[in-house]
């Protein structure tokens, strides 16, 4: 019965633990966000809609949050990311990052 009970305890904390992690990066929770805050310059599927912006399909997940957030504290400046990156919390920015890095690409090179 103890051991019974000890082995619900894992499988509890075991199932907690998956839940936190998906709460934690979510990628439609970042798709939703890209469609109200990104799209218009980076589009929803990475590929850049303005000539200025960089197109963002496939970048690293760790490469899109460290530029999000020096953005955010003011280390790295732009006129536009350092406005849209004022409203984003830890939790967005990790989304957001998710949603572009999980986008495949592929590159095509001249010979
Ligand atoms: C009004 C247009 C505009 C909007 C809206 C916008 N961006 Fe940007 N973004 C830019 C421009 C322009 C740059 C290039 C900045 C520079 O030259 O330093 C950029 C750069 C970035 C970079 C750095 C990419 C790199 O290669 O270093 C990231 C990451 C990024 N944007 C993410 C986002 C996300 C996520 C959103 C939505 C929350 C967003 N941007 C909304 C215009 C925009």
């Amino acid at each position: 019965m103890y051991r019974h009970s000890f082995l619900g305890l894992i499988m509890t904390s075991l199932a907690l633990s998956a839940m936190t992690v998906a709460a934690y990066a979510d990628p439609a929770a970042g798709k939703a966000l890209v469609k109200q805050k990104c799209q218009t310059c980076h589009g929803v599927d990475g590929i850049a809609k303005i000539p200025i912006a960089p197109h963002l399909a496939g970048e690293s997940q760790i490469y899109l949050e460290t530029q999000l957030k020096a953005f955010r504290s003011g280390k790295r400046e732009n006129e536009m990311m350092s406005v849209v990156a004022q409203t984003l919390t830890d939790e967005e920015i990790t989304n957001l990052a998710e949603w572009y890095s999980s986008i495949t690409i592929t590159a095509k090179v001249l010979e």
